[in-house]
């Protein structure tokens, strides 16, 4: 049964009823702190307590893993159950019964669809599997399985299958199991004929990959040609269960070892990941024929911050490199690039080098930054004297996200070397582009809270004084998310200035504090003690810092935008533009005015 279908009303009865303290209190032994209460974690490994329980709020968070949510997500985590399995149980003890609601015909037919779907697609996945395994036609498949080193143990483990190459062998077998063709061909196993009526089979003659959701259910198939044959592999298009964006191959077998190792390795191929799952890896994922989309994110947030990316060696894995940088800035992810040898992919170079020297790729393996800034320069130094120009420029930018300013001198020591450049003259470029994103330069009272990924410190502040409600009518209205460079600071911020009345506003911050991107800033923001004496001070001068910051950015672009439009002798363009300038630049002058002593351009604070 799925969230929806228990009503909200009664969900927020169980909730009121229950005390989270009582609950939590029941599964571990909590200590009185301040006006929370603290334990050892049970959701990972600990010897000093940093899992809090905030009554007030009835939530908690664990400072330690990052873990963290309301009742329901605590029993649905320390009891592996699902949300509705948890809501009745809950209900029941707290006297709250759930009834069954009656359901509206349209969802209810699609949750029959899927149920008859998932259903089809297990018995499918056994059907190949069968035949892998006995059908004296896969003889070559076995054959070709065992060539690229696959044990009969991890055939079983992923569930491998086979294929047979008629036209209908899969249709046959599933009609007779009782499936209606209109079924088979929704959950993406046939095709219907152009010329004539009825269907034949999508997979003919394939290994067969069956893909599994989190929660091992079959939701798809890949198939791989046993030759040269075009398409290599072809993968079930997008159906009520499947869409290839939202699943990683492999992750339910992955996740354990994820949460375990702290890091997740995402590969581009079926074999890669299994390959690495075989050699001991069992942490490896795989898209399947897609870039990383935002919902890849997601789906890994819930078990880890830490990713290492194995592209392909050739110029498509670079570039797929480089667009994943957008994706993941600002994301909270700690992202590295492994790259193995030319000429290999992970499932050869692990099947042939071995784990140790495997080990060894990861470990060594450059952040996501250092690995783009390096394929920059490649590019450049390969280029004209126009890319190596754009080269430094693309460069120096990405050089402004590294934190920190020993990493970034060495850099640019590096980047000046690299393209045989003057390091003064690199130095004194750099120290003239705006900056992007600003890191507070002295550690503050909450430091610690997002190691992983710290706040900029005005956005930091700001948040907190948000999430402690502390701010005034007037305040509230000079909140704005697009201000926010952080997604999470972002996200949050549209929640919460999307409520209106104080009472809705609670509820968004509830909201927010459950919500995937940004729960875990919320909870944690929620939880440390403020540290202002004087708000207002602490909102204003953060409020000019933040807006310093977003006008440099927007001046930044707009004189860039500007210089082409000139260079191309688009006059008008030009001179729209420098009206924005100009509009910028005194909304600047008069922030900067406010208390020109605080701040510098930057939009640092000095404590
Ligand atoms: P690769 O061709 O790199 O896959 O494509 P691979 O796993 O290394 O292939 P082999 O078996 O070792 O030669 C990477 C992924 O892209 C998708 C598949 O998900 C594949 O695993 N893909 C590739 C397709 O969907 N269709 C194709 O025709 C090729
Ligand atoms: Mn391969």
């Amino acid at each position: 049964m799925e969230k929806g279908l228990i009503p909200e009303d009664v969900i927020n009865r169980i909730r009121e009823r229950a005390d989270i303290v009582d609950i939590v209190g029941a599964h571990l032994s909590l200590t009185k702190a301040g006006q929370n209460f603290k334990g050892l974690c049970p959701f990972h490994q600990e010897k000093t307590p940093s899992f809090t329980v905030s009554p007030s709020r009835q939530t908690f968070h664990c400072f330690g893993c990052g873990e963290g949510g309301n009742v329901f997500s605590f029993l649905m985590k320390i009891d592996g159950s699902t949300f509705p399995a948890v809501v009745r149980a809950l209900g029941e003890k707290v006297g709250v019964p759930v009834e069954d609601r009656p359901v509206s015909p349209a969802v209810r037919q699609r949750m029959e669809l899927r149920e008859r779907l998932l259903a089809l697609t297990k018995v499918a996945a056994e059907r190949f599997h069968l035949n892998l395994l006995a059908d004296a036609e896969a003889e070559p498949a076995r054959n070709y399985l065992a060539s690229r080193g696959m044990t009969p143990d991890t055939i079983e483990r992923f569930d491998i299958g086979y294929s047979q190459s008629g036209w209908d062998g899969t249709l046959t077998a599933l009609t007779k199991a009782g499936f209606s063709a209109e079924d088979i061909a929704a959950a993406g196993l046939a095709i219907p004929r152009e010329q004539a009526a009825g269907f034949y089979d999508r997979f003919r003659g394939r290994v067969m990959f069956p893909i599994r959701d989190l929660q091992k259910q079959v939701i798809g198939f890949g198939g791989r040609m046993l030759d040269d044959g075009t398409p290599k592999y072809l993968n079930s298009p997008e159906t009520p269960l499947f869409s290839k964006g939202r699943i990683l191959y492999a992750l339910d077998a992955a996740r354990d070892a994820i949460t375990r190792l702290g890091y997740v390795i995402v590969v581009e191929g079926y074999f890669d990941a299994i390959a690495l799952h075989q050699a001991g890896c069992a942490n490896a994922v795989a898209t399947l024929g897609t870039a990383l989309t935002p919902e890849h994110l997601e789906l890994i947030r819930r078990f880890t911050q830490r990713v290492v990316l194995l592209f392909d060696p050739d110029a498509a894995g670079v570039r797929a490199a480089l667009r994943t940088m957008d994706l993941f800035l600002g994301s909270g992810f700690s992202v590295q690039v492994g790259s193995v040898p030319a000429g290999d992919d992970p499932d050869t170079f692990i099947r042939s080098q071995g784990p140790d020297a495997f080990a060894a790729l990861i470990k060594s393996a450059p952040s996501l930054l250092e690995f783009t800034v390096q394929a920059s320069l490649t590019a450049g130094r390969a280029g004209t004297v126009e890319d190596r120009v754009r080269c430094v420029e693309d460069v120096l930018t990405l050089l402004q996200k590294l934190s920190n300013p020993v990493e970034q001198s060495a850099a640019i020591r590096h980047v000046a070397d690299q393209l045989g450049m003057d390091e003064k003259a690199l130095l004194a470029r750099y120290k003239a582009l705006p900056r992007k994103s600003v890191k507070a330069s002295t550690p503050q009272p909450s430091a610690g809270v997002f190691e992983n990924q710290p706040l900029p410190k005005d956005e930091e502040v700001l948040l907190q004084l948000l999430v402690h409600e502390v701010l005034t009518p007037e305040m509230w209205t000079e909140v704005r998310a697009e201000d926010f460079t952080d997604t999470r600071a972002k996200r949050l911020v549209s929640l919460v200035c999307a409520a209106d009345a104080p009472h809705t506003r609670q509820q968004a911050l509830a909201q927010a504090g459950e919500d995937e991107l940004c729960g875990s800033i919320t909870r944690a923001l929620s939880m440390t003690e403020l540290p202002y004496d004087n708000i207002n001070a602490a909102f204003q001068q953060s409020l000019k810092a933040l807006k310093l910051r977003r006008i440099a950015v927007e001046l930044q672009e707009i004189k860039a935008a500007e210089a082409l439009a000139t260079k191309a002798g688009r006059d008008e363009e030009a001179r729209t533009l420098l009206v924005r300038l100009n509009v910028l630049q005194q909304e600047r002058q008069k922030l900067s005015k406010i208390n020109p002593s605080s701040y510098n351009e930057a939009g640092r604070i000095h404590a």
